[in-house]
């Protein structure tokens, strides 16, 4: 088969539409400062009001003022967590109940507030990565402050049971956040049928620019802002705003809304080729990750007796780029601590790899992936001293 260039690493990041980008370019154009109250300010504010409606709409959100503009998931994440410091350092409440699965920058944001004398509980996943909702329910009570739960693991792609979970925070009294970078564009997404009181995203995982991202907040949900100046965002995010980020954000959005079933049909049918293609051309390897509930375009295969980052870079070498884990953690030597969290070993975990497909992907893709696996991994396991 003759080499082609297969992108299969949409949930580090996508490529730019073709469309968001020729509307920014435009847009540049446009620098007047969309605080000023001139007509050119005034018309670049207008924009940005567009956009939050747009984002809005593709979270459910009634009211866009409810959607604040940040820099992407990381920071959303993080204003969600110190202004959970600054409630708990004032307040009777408390304790921070999460995953085990977090993506770090929610992990790392919990542990700083460990290290800072909050009780944090990391709540167990089952072997599929879904929370396990019997723990969740002795982790919270009467003095937990927030429960954060990612809607779609960025690794192995599944998808919890948002309106249970949510059940069970909300019962508590707890706030409930969910990062749902990953869910955005991929699967539907309603802030209130999921009953969240902060939800994370970010647009280049929708086909948008990278640098910007939100936060929906629901009305009475508190918020410190991480970033202090200004009077933009009503003061929960200074800064002067990124015109261009934020219009290409709720173009992807428009985009990602128009077409998400077509989406979830298309690239679901896509993975299922590619799972069915895998499974038949390596023996003994294995998908990662929930069989039913777990985002359309994710698949996370383990093969025994090959190493994830020779599978990598082989894979690199015929055109095809794939990912070991969250690209936050390649180039770690650590193994996922996602799959060490579903009961996959150690030894396992260093021999998976994430496909993420995307908007791009054809079935020649998907063809030409399995065509080259299948000898990768028997040369690779020839190689290795590890018995499987
Ligand atoms: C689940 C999840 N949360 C948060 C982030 C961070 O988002 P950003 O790159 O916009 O900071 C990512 C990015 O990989 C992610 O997958």
């Amino acid at each position: 088969m003759e080499q082609r260039f297969v992108y299969m690493d949409y949930n580090a990041t996508t490529p730019l539409r073709p469309e968001v980008k020729a509307e920014m370019i435009a847009d540049l154009e446009v620098y007047a400062n969309a605080s000023s109250m001139h007509e050119a300010g005034r018309r670049a504010r207008s924009r940005i009001e567009q956009s939050r409606a747009s984002v809005a709409r593709l979270i459910g959100a009634t009211d866009p003022e409810r959607v604040i503009f940040t820099s992407g998931g990381s920071e959303s994440n993080n204003t969600v967590f110190a202004t959970m410091f600054h409630l708990g350092r004032k307040g009777p409440r408390r304790g921070i109940v999460t995953t085990k699965i977090e993506h770090p920058c929610v992990l790392n944001a919990a542990k700083w507030l460990a290290d800072e004398g909050f009780p944090v509980t990391f709540v167990d996943v089952d072997e599929y990565g879904r929370i396990r909702l019997d723990q969740l329910e002795k982790a919270v009570g009467p003095d937990t402050l927030l429960v954060s739960v990612m809607a779609a693991n960025n690794e192995i792609g599944t998808v919890q049971d948002m309106v249970a979970v949510s059940r069970i925070a909300k019962a508590s009294g707890a706030f409930f956040h969910s990062d749902a970078t990953q869910s955005v564009g991929k699967i539907h997404v309603d802030v209130n049928e999921w009953g969240v009181d902060y939800m994370t995203m970010s647009c280049h995982k929708l086909y948008g620019p990278k640098g910007i991202g939100g936060l929906y907040v629901k009305t009475g949900a508190p918020l410190e802002p991480l970033i202090r100046g200004g009077h933009q965002e009503h003061g929960f995010r200074a800064g002067t705003y990124n015109n261009q980020g934020i219009l290409g954000f709720g173009l992807a959005a428009d985009l990602a809304r128009e077409e998400l079933d077509e989406y979830i049909v298309r690239i679901g049918g896509l993975r299922a080729r590619l799972r069915d293609g895998i499974l038949a051309a390596v023996p003994k390897s294995r998908v990662n990750g929930h069989p039913e509930h777990v985002l359309p375009n994710t698949l996370n295969v383990s093969f025994p007796g090959a190493e994830g980052e020779a599978i990598l870079l082989s894979m690199d070498i015929e055109g095809i780029r794939v990912s070991t884990g969250s690209a936050c953690a390649s180039g770690s030597l650590e193994p996922s601590h996602v799959l060490l969290a579903t009961g996959v070993g150690p030894e396992l975990a260093h021999g998976s790899i994430r496909f993420s497909l995307g908007r791009d992907s054809t079935e020649a893709d998907v063809d030409y992936v399995i065509s080259k696996i299948g000898p990768i991994i028997a040369r690779l396991r020839k190689m290795s001293t590890v018995s499987y």
